[in-house]
């Protein structure tokens, strides 16, 4: 044993930078491939490019603008934050010792990514945010401090910010980027003033001293794990997660992620109970009381983690399910309950002693309300949206990653820029626009097709179907098919153009209109043929 030690470490020393080599090989390819050609640093948008507002500075928000101006649009950025907490999102508010959960493969939240590692930290997270920033030279064209509060639209049909044309002038497009993680929710827990330790956000963590002590997580989420990790490897004596409600967990294995992601019905199904046994039975094991009961594993997000149960079975910490019953002087009184018994049902009181607690509650979700009071209005309202992000009476507003309620798959990946090019197609050519009619029977199929789910038809999706959706929607329509390879693949937009412009001058040569007949027509807008001989080839 003690011979070959030394060799099977060089083995897998070999073995891990083979792969390593081969990732980076593999994701310079795809950013050759993919990633749009930044314009040089000079260059000034083209006189009557069409402009698009970015709303949000996270990954979604520098990635969306990217694919923009890579495309010859103009763009402005508006980020509520200051630069340093609001350039990267979320991934600049949180703890230096977050990292994905989920493999960087399915988080390529840009074509140009490079992760040189399959879970990337937040530092290295927020790297990549910022190169993709600079190397598309973004920084000129983001005000950060800028919260965006209203959104209309003037007379000639284009969208104003804040009501200050003047200031920001006026825009062809919006992305709504504003993600799903707002500030930390800090729930008060019942007598919690009675607490002698110290109570943190689960964000807050860099710094804080547990080693020794007794640490209690309170919320059963991604976040709760983070917390358990931190305190494991901060060395603290004992470490309690109190969930009140249960949730997946499934391994961090890039094979069981991309195959669990990949039902295309976005829903459970009669076979669903086929993977939730094999969790059971294979990952679970011994801890198969922990896993939800009568909780379908396509219906909430699932944890990603294979160690959370290690650290379990070692003893190193405890995961209770239950429910507060108040805060006292030395922890936390708790309804520990058994699998299967509801929230508020019976179960055994106990004291979870605690120095430290942490609150793994979330954060509370960034608001829309800037959008035109219509979007809002039931049984469109979001996430019930035109492939879940186009608002149906706007085709020129695409809310990007932020009516996003639960998946599996992630927050940052390819779709991204699938979902910023069929913006980018709706706004230079009105003939592949759908109408808002169109976009509400879309809305209505969806539900009709998932009418079993046991959660709204719009509250969960999974990658597969994402792509069946985007494959439809783009085949359903002749005026489109010339933008496919442009939408999903971010190729070849100077072939679309080039048709369009024949299109409009077969119509010239007819005198038809046309494109005045597709969405927004009701809002006066002007046709925006104008602006699309601009865009770059
Ligand atoms: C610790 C942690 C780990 C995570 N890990 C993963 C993971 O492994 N996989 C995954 O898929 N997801 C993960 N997430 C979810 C995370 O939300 C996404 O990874 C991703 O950061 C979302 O990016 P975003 O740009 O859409 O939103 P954000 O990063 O939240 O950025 C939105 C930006 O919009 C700004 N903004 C909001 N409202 C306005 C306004 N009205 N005007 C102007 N600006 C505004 C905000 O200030 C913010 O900077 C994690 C989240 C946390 C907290
Ligand atoms: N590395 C990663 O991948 C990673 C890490 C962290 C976060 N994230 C992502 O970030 C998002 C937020 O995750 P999160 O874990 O911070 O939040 P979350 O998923 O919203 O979970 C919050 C947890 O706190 C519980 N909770 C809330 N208020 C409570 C209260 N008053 N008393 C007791 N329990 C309470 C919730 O219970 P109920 O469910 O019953 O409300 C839930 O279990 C998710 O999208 C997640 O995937 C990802």
């Amino acid at each position: 044993m003690g011979i070959f030690s030394p060799i099977e470490h060089l083995l897998t020393d070999i073995y891990v930078k083979v792969f390593a080599y081969l990732y980076m090989l593999a994701q310079s390819v795809l950013a050759f491939v993919f990633a749009p050609t930044p314009p040089p640093p000079s260059a000034r948008p083209k006189k009557g490019a069409p402009r698009v507002a970015i709303i949000g500075a996270g990954l979604t928000g520098v990635s969306a603008a990217s694919h923009c101006v890579g495309h010859g649009f103009d763009v402005q950025i508006f980020e509520a934050r200051p630069k340093k907490e609001g350039l990267g999102g979320i991934w600049s508010r949180v703890n230096s010792t977050s990292a994905l959960q989920i493999h960087s493969i399915m988080f390529r939240f840009h074509p140009s990514v490079k992760w040189d590692s399959a879970y990337p930290t937040q530092a290295q997270i927020k790297q990549q945010i910022i190169e993709v920033w600079k190397q598309y030279d973004l920084e000129r064209r983001t005000a950060f401090n800028t919260p965006v509060k209203s959104l209309k639209k003037n007379k000639d049909g284009k969208w104003v910010i804040n009501n200050d044309e003047s200031k920001y002038g006026t825009f062809d497009g919006i992305v709504a980027a504003v993600g799903s993680c707002g500030d930390p929710k800090m729930p008060t827990l019942p007598h919690q003033d009675r607490f002698k330790g110290q109570v943190f956000h689960s964000s807050n963590l860099d710094g804080k001293d547990a080693k020794g002590k007794r640490v209690v997580v309170i919320g059963g989420g991604a976040s709760a794990i983070e917390a358990l990790e931190y305190a494991v490897n901060s060395g603290a004596a004992r470490i309690d997660v109190l969930s009140r409600s249960d949730k997946w967990i499934i391994p961090r294995n890039v094979v069981v992620n991309v195959l669990l992601a990949s039902n295309i019905f976005g829903q459970e199904i009669s076979l669903s109970w086929v993977p939730e046994w094999l969790l059971r039975k294979f990952f679970y094991r011994d801890l198969s009381d922990i896993s939800p009961a009568g909780k379908g594993i396509f219906t909430d997000t699932p944890m990603v983690n294979s160690e959370l149960f290690d650290q379990i079975r070692a003893g190193k910490a405890r995961w209770l399910r239950g429910d507060i019953i108040c805060v006292e002087n030395e922890g936390i009184r708790f309804n520990h309950r058994s699998q299967g018994v509801p929230k508020g049902g019976p179960g055994h009181e106990i004291l979870v002693e605690a120095d430290i607690i942490v609150m793994a509650t979330g954060f509370s979700r960034p608001s829309l309300s800037f959008l035109p009071d219509k979007v809002f209005q039931p049984p469109y309202n979001p996430p019930s949206w035109y492939l879940q992000v186009f608002p149906p009476q706007y085709p020129s507003i695409c809310a990007n990653n932020s009516t996003y309620v639960n998946a599996i798959g992630t927050v940052g990946n390819y779709h991204i820029g699938i979902y910023t090019r069929l913006l980018l197609m709706f706004l230079v050519d009105p003939l592949s626009r759908p109408t808002e009619f169109w976009m509400k029977r879309w809305i209505d199929m969806t539900r009709f097709m998932k009418r079993f789910a046991p959660t709204g038809a719009f509250d969960f999706f999974t990658y597969a179907e994402l792509i069946y959706w985007f494959l439809f929607v783009v085949a359903i329509n002749p005026f489109r098919w010339k933008w496919a390879a442009f939408v999903l693949f971010g190729i070849g937009r100077g072939l679309p153009m080039t048709v369009v412009a024949g299109e409009d001058q077969l119509r010239a040569m007819g005198g038809g209109g046309g494109g005045e007949s597709q969405g927004e027509k009701n809002e006066g807008e002007k046709s925006q043929r104008g602006g699309k001989s601009e865009v770059s080839k």
